[in-house]
């Protein structure tokens, strides 16, 4: 493995290293997961619990994967090797590159309908009666358009990365997350104010404790997780980026607020928007691509909301797409010395050539093709979200926890907060990691 210093160093300016982190964990799970399991699961009672499970493994485990980054000053693969010096971390390491190479493949696809969808609300094409929603998005799916719309993606991303961390990755989170705010606010306020919201408000977050269980939460858990987007290599990447004035610990209460901001916010459009027009609520692909857009179809003004929240997904999913595909980029650039032009171009390619399977599996010509019962599309879905990403998770808590005498001096914590941390990390994180893998593995239910 390479060393770092031989090369030009990238940096983030400390502001844009944050807006970048809350880029990549302000995704799709803010936007239509975390809404959906806080309705189901007791509403502002989940909300609470959610809460201390970000205390808990999510802030803990972010803060382990930013510093192993700043700490290490390398790849998600090579930072682990630079501070071990041992060979068997560096490959535990590689798993965290392998992952995002595997999620960018199919979340591509998922960013390129979120794009077909808000053109086609802004050209007005989603706004007649009588649409059926569903109907429209099998067809979508079946057709090549979601291959061209995945290219479109890959080209965005790919044309961000190539132009570094800060001419790059923080410009671009840097223009399109105020751009995010606003469109948010706006949805926010017409959707709480349409007739009929406080349904759509109490179903959020009327408190129900009694609907809190073990259920409750291994999902609040692995939520967590997901929507700080750890066991990927990506806070480790960013990290990486950091400067060593920064303070990694206000860092990890900021993404971790921003990120719970958004989340709630969401909350507070989808659900009122759903109630007040008679839909069923739902998450994923049917709450976004079927039963919005049905709302949209009645509400004044709906190509313009529609296309706004189209907007939002899209800007939400193109800012984690970034931070994904930077993983694999800076791993080839240190590993193989290719110039981040070099790196951009083929992983992009590798990987838009992976997700095209993954793009016609949803409901196109390779539908039929289910091994196990799963699309290739959910097939990558799983093996990441269910598989990779918590396997990863255990690498980083176990390393940062057992494995590396220095991580407290690298993050700025002594006395009661790097003991405090540490207990997380060495005992509390991986026991929850292990309930969390084999309960999504379908090992043990509750
Ligand atoms: N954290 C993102 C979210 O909440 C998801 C994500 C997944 C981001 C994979 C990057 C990589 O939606």
């Amino acid at each position: 493995m390479s060393n770092s210093t031989s090369k030009k160093k990238e940096r983030f300016t400390s502001s844009g290293f944050i807006l970048a982190a809350i880029g990549s964990a302000v995704g799709l799970g803010n936007m239509w997961k975390f809404p959906y399991i806080t309705g189901k699961h007791g509403g502002a009672a989940f909300f609470l619990l959610f809460i201390v499970c970000l205390l808990l493994v999510g802030l803990p485990i972010l803060l382990a994967e930013m510093t192993i980054g700043r700490g290490g000053r390398g790849s998600a693969s090579s930072s682990f090797y630079n501070l071990s010096g041992n060979k068997f971390w560096g490959f535990l390491g590689f798993l965290s590159v392998l992952t995002p190479f595997l999620i960018m493949s199919y979340y591509a696809v998922v960013a390129g309908w979120t794009l077909h969808y808000a053109v086609q609300s802004f050209g007005g094409a989603l706004n007649g009666q009588g649409i059926d929603f569903k109907q429209q998005f099998v067809d979508f799916a079946a057709s090549g358009m979601p291959v061209v719309w995945q290219a479109v993606v890959m080209v965005i991303c790919g044309g961000v990365i190539a132009k570094g961390v800060s001419g790059g990755i923080e410009k671009f989170n840097k223009i399109l997350i105020p751009g995010f705010l606003i469109i948010l606010i706006v949805l926010m306020v017409r959707s709480v104010s349409l007739p009929g919201a406080a349904a759509g408000i109490e179903f959020f977050l009327k408190p129900d404790f009694a609907k809190l269980d073990a259920e409750s939460a291994l999902v609040a858990l692995g939520h967590a997780f997901f929507s700080l987007s750890l066991g990927m290599g990506i806070m480790i990447t960013y990290g990486s980026y950091v400067e060593k004035q920064q303070s990694l610990g206000k860092a990890t209460f900021a993404i971790g607020l921003g990120d719970l901001i958004y989340a709630f916010i969401a909350g507070l459009i989808i659900f009122p928007t759903v109630f007040s027009y008679g839909l069923e609520p739902g998450e994923g692909v049917g709450l976004a691509f079927m039963a919005l857009p049905a709302a949209f179809a009645q509400m004044p003004f709906g190509w313009l909301f529609g296309g706004m929240f189209f907007l939002l997904l899209a800007i939400a999913a193109l800012t984690s797409a970034v931070s994904i595909l930077e993983v694999p980029v800076a791993y080839a650039m240190q590993k193989w010395q290719w110039s981040r032009k070099k790196a951009a171009v083929i992983i992009s390619t590798v990987c838009f050539v992976l997700g095209v399977p993954a793009a016609l599996s949803v409901t196109g010509v390779l539908n039929s093709f289910q091994p196990g019962g799963k699309t290739i599309f959910d097939w990558f879905d799983f093996s990441t979200s269910y598989v990779l990403m918590p396997i990863c998770g255990m690498v980083v808590t176990l390393f940062t926890g057992y494995a590396w005498k220095r991580a407290g001096e690298e993050a700025g914590l002594k006395g009661f907060g790097y003991k405090l941390w540490m207990v997380l990390l060495r005992f509390v994180s991986p026991v929850l990691i292990l309930l969390i893998f084999l309960y999504s593995v379908g090992i043990i239910s509750v």
